[in-house]
């Protein structure tokens, strides 16, 4: 759907922070992985294993937005996330669902 003003009205801005420095994304697109929303804007997401759910370097803590992402895969519950409290996430495994999220990246 579309306000008519040739915008994304589903975009979301994402907020990430990296040894302490901040970057704003505004406009990522719903579905995208916050691993792809990194890789798009030039901010350092480790990701060993490639974003296959198997290292946990791209390891997010969630400051803000727990619920705009997507629900904890069985993936990053094999890697020790929880499901009841999903402060924690794989940032390749988790996708934005709609809203605004601010995470801090581990590694
Ligand atoms: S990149 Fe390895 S778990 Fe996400």
């Amino acid at each position: 759907m579309n306000c008519g003003n040739n915008c994304d009205c589903s975009a979301s801005t994402i907020t990430m922070i990296k040894d302490g420095n901040e970057t704003l994304i505004k406009g990522s697109k719903k579905d995208a992985t916050l691993l792809e929303v990194a890789q798009d804007n030039n901010v350092q997401m480790d990701n060993a294993c490639g974003g296959n759910g198997a290292c946990t370097t791209c390891m997010v803590k969630v400051h803000k937005g727990a619920e705009n992402l997507s629900e904890v895969t069985d993936r990053e519950e094999m890697m020790g996330m929880n499901s009841d409290n999903p402060e924690y996430r794989l940032g390749c495994q988790c996708k934005i669902t709609g809203g605004d999220v601010n995470v801090e990246l581990m590694y």
